[in-house]
């Protein structure tokens, strides 16, 4: 259906509502649709000629002068209106009213009301929660759904259903297993995050031209930084003053920013509500003009969280008046305020000569040249770029198909007795289906969510493949009560149970951390009795956000099997079916730790430390500095097949040929800065992997390094990882180009990056490397081939080093490729 048409139907339903329903229709329809039969675009000289004689609507002039005519013809006072979220217009120019709030944390949403399901497009493709599609480990996933979420974005904004500024993808690192909103991170580590944030905004943001200069849609990452507290006992991020040594910023929460920004080429930051070391974020100037702006170049806009302006006067009494928050805010670097605060307070601070007319134009001017790039200033986007979509390109079978596929590789079989998984159809005839989240539509879409296309509950998902019966067992995931007699006899009476139990966001959610990490209520009590009751398999899928205490079930031999399935999107019952089924072979690994209850017993969620602290019993924090007990570990994950890993060629000794007067040739060093004539030259890891079942499945191949213990380096770090799909029997080569400063480099306690000299033990699967790294040249290359390692203790990989690298003109080459790229390489027995 064409827009226009719908439009009249709307306006025809209107006319004869209620008051209460055209007041919904008026809030809820976007800015920009409001006023016209068809959408209001800037620019558009076919409804309005004279438009075309203003310079910032010549396309043809370089973006800088477009926004440089605009900014001119503004009077301060229509500049504020371009400060804040819901930017109001300029009729005599013909820029209608824009919304910059836009969400699409896992396809558009209508959080924020820059994009509504209330007009022509009812839904759009809702992919898993971002944890989930995380665990798949798959980059070019990521890249694939930011690219479908761009398009659809796209085709309802043709429409006037959508902004073209979307504030996504959430890049903090889920540090503590309680926040609320670890379900839209990527999980807790640095690596898999910043690699998630740059394909996911490549995405949302590449045009089909591939220019830079152009964006397809402008992405979002947020919220910059050290922010992972929501509300825990007390400790609210309006007011919470996050503690961070220079160290963890600089090694644990900056680097997904910075890549987001420097490799992604993101249009947008977001800062946060909380503190930082006594600064709001938003108010920072290192934080946000030094950092963003001056080191990592961001071209586009940084704007607040929603209201993380008047945050910083109303809760955190930072400054004693709000023309002063605004003032401070705009200074330190940021550009538009989402929410209204500084659009009240910025006449106010510009009078009381807080700010002057400059900064504002400053502020304005990133806004709007991020605008140009979007086309916002070329008039109907139907002559544009993607003006040919429309609503047919919303909810296709193929964008479907991707979600259901996305759940599919996240999902992570943490358990899998013999004889469990997959259920043949031939053999398990019924099912009994059991739990609070058995048949759930939009528990499955978790926050940050907009209408799906359609949804598939995990009950509906199974039931198509065979017969089954169905018990809530309790009647919400709360479980204060739990049906445990129907529960128990329903599961006797079937051929295998499958439980759906977790959470949902009335247990985690924005503005709401977890207390504890067991399974709510009487979950875990009928869980229990229901495998107590069951005469053949059981298996327990679990949806949820973030990782639960399952110790019970993974001790307990009646439960067969254990499943996480985050929150897995519109088409998670059918995606849960199909790995059930066998229909896929699983192969999501966990993006975070799940552990043991006793480790937030007399944790603080509060205290940012990542580092151990061995005086005080502090744990530390993610698999990067914890090294106690787990229920499961970052990493964790079943397939239905095996692999085998083989090295093939590594380095064992890397000199980085210090120059002769370098301090470190004559005293003892632990390191040495990573910057010198060294660095951009790199390393090849090459290895080799076999499935060696008899099924398809894919694996993700994890390089892990363990630098010398300098500097509190982490007890282990992703390095890279690759995802390889393989048939049965099938063998494939994964190349890791290892980038000696950027990729064995730690940060020091400064937040220096350094390169630890000594041993550096590279970790694929169970398999260990030495890799040493000296300063000078000590040894003389005697030998083209590795040597046999015996230490190696793995049985399930089939590998051993004496076989790995055959003394052939391989190992030559590489010796001499070393040699040329990094100052020295040798060899040595
Ligand atoms: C800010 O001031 C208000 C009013 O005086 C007070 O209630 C509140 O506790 C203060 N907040 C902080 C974070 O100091
Ligand atoms: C406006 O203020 C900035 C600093 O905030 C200053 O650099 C600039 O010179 C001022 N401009 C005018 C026209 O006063
Ligand atoms: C399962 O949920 C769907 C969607 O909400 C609903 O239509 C259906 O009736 C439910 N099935 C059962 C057996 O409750
Ligand atoms: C929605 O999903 C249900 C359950 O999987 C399916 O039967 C139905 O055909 C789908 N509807 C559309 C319009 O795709
Ligand atoms: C802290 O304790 C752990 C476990 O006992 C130990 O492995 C580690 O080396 C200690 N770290 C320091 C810095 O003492
Ligand atoms: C990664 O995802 C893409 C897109 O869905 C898919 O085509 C590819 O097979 C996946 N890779 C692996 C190794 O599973």
């Amino acid at each position: 259906m064409s827009y226009p048409q719908q439009t009249r139907g709307n306006r025809a339903v209107s006319s004869v509502s209620t008051l209460l329903l055209s007041i919904f229709f008026f809030i809820s329809k976007p800015l920009n649709a409001q006023s016209s039969s068809s959408p209001d675009f800037a620019c558009d000289v076919t409804r309005d000629p004279s438009l075309a004689g203003y310079g910032f609507c010549n396309a043809g002039l370089k973006d800088e002068a477009r926004v440089t005519d605009l900014v001119g013809r503004l009077t301060l006072e229509e500049k504020i209106g371009f400060l804040v979220s819901k930017a109001t217009g300029v009729s005599r120019l013909g820029i209608p009213d824009y919304n910059w709030w836009s969400e699409a944390l896992h396809g558009v949403s209508d959080v924020g009301g820059g994009s509504s399901f209330t007009g022509p497009v009812p839904g759009a493709t809702s992919f898993p929660q971002v944890i989930l599609t995380a665990a798949s480990f798959n980059v070019s996933l990521f890249q694939a759904i930011g690219k479908v979420v761009s398009t659809e974005a796209r085709a309802m904004y043709n429409v006037g259903a959508a902004g073209l500024t979307f504030w996504s993808p959430n890049v903090n690192i889920f540090r503590d297993p309680r926040w609320g909103r670890g379900q839209e991170t990527s999980g807790e580590d640095p690596t898999l995050t910043s690699k998630y944030a740059v394909a996911y905004v490549k995405g949302l943001q590449g045009t089909d031209g591939g220019d830079p200069n152009r964006l397809k849609v402008a992405a979002c990452c947020k919220h910059y930084t050290a922010y992972d507290v929501d509300n825990w006992k007390g400790v609210s991020r309006y007011t919470f003053n996050s503690v961070v040594n220079q160290q963890d910023m600089d090694d644990t929460f900056q680097p997904p920013f910075k890549s987001c920004v420097v490799d992604g080429n993101v249009a947008s930051v977001m800062c946060s509500y909380n503190q930082v070391n006594g600064k709001p974020t938003c108010a920072d100037p290192d934080l946000l003009s030094g950092v963003i702006r001056g080191q990592w170049k961001l071209n586009g806009y940084i704007v607040s969280d929603c209201d993380s302006v008047e945050v910083i006067y109303k809760n955190q009494n930072y400054t004693s008046t709000p023309e002063e928050a605004v003032a401070k805010s705009m200074l330190a670097g940021l550009d538009l305020n989402c929410d209204h605060f500084t659009g009240q307070h910025a006449m106010g601070a510009v009078n009381a000569g807080l700010v002057n007319e400059t900064d504002v134009d400053n502020a304005i001017s990133n806004n709007f040249a991020t605008l140009m790039r979007l086309g916002f200033f070329n008039g109907d986007p139907k002559k544009q770029p993607y003006g040919n979509l429309g609503p047919q390109d919303v909810c296709t079978v193929e964008n479907q198909e991707l979600a259901r596929e996305a759940a599919r590789q996240g999902i992570v079989l943490l358990k899998n007795s013999p004889s469990s998984l997959p259920f043949s159809p031939s053999v398990i005839k019924t099912l009994a289906v059991i739990g609070p989240n058995a048949n759930v539509t939009d528990t499955m879409i978790g926050n940050y969510h907009g209408v799906p296309c359609n949804y598939t509950t995990p009950l509906q998902g199974l039931v198509e493949t065979v017969w089954a019966s169905y018990q809530q067992g309790c009647s919400n995931v709360a479980c204060t009560d739990a049906d445990i007699d129907s529960a128990t006899s329903l599961a006797a009476s079937a051929d295998a149970v499958v439980l759906v139990m977790g959470t949902d966001l009335s247990i985690e959610r924005e503005d709401h951390d977890r207390l504890d990490l067991f399974l709510p209520g009487k979950q875990q009590q009928l869980v229990t009795e229901v495998a107590k009751a069951a005469k053949g398999p059981v298996v327990l899928v679990i949806m949820s956000g973030g990782g639960l205490d399952v110790t019970f079930a993974k001790n307990d031999p009646k439960i067969t099997s254990i499943m996480w399935v985050g929150f897995p999107g519109q088409a998670g019952g059918l995606s849960i079916a199909d790995v059930i089924f066998g229909r896929y072979n699983p192969s999501g690994k966990l993006p975070m730790t799940w552990y043991p209850q006793s480790y937030v017993e007399n944790l603080p969620m509060s205290n940012m430390n990542m580092r151990p602290d061995n005086s005080t019993g502090y744990p530390g924090r993610t698999y990067r500095f914890y090294s106690g007990e787990t229920v499961y570990a970052f990493g964790d994950g079943l397939s239905y097949t095996h692999f085998s890993h083989r090295l093939i060629k590594a380095p064992r000794l890397v000199s980085l040929g210090l120059a002769k007067s370098h301090p470190c040739r004559t005293s003892r060093c632990q390191s040495v800065d990573a910057v010198g004539p060294y660095c951009g030259k790199a390393v090849e890891v090459q290895l080799s992997i076999r499935n060696t079942g008899d099924r398809e499945g894919s694996q993700t191949v994890f390089l892990f390094t363990t630098p010398p213990a300098v500097h509190r380096s982490p007890v282990k770090h992703l390095l890279a990882f690759e995802k390889v799909r393989l048939g049965k029997k099938e063998k494939a080569g994964v190349r890791f180009t290892v980038d000696v400063c950027k990729d064995l480099s730690v940060v020091d306690e400064t937040g220096k990056r350094k390169i630890a000299l000594g041993e550096h033990v590279l970790h694929i699967g169970s398999l260990k490397h030495y890799l040493n790294i000296a300063h000078i040249l000590k040894t003389i290359a005697q030998s083209s081939v590795f040597p046999a390692q015996d230490d190696d203790t793995t049985k399930e990989e089939d590998f051993t080093f004496s076989m790995a690298v055959q003394p052939d003109g391989e190992a030559v080459l590489e010796a001499k490729d070393l040699a040329s790229h990094v100052d020295g390489i040798v060899l040595k027995d």
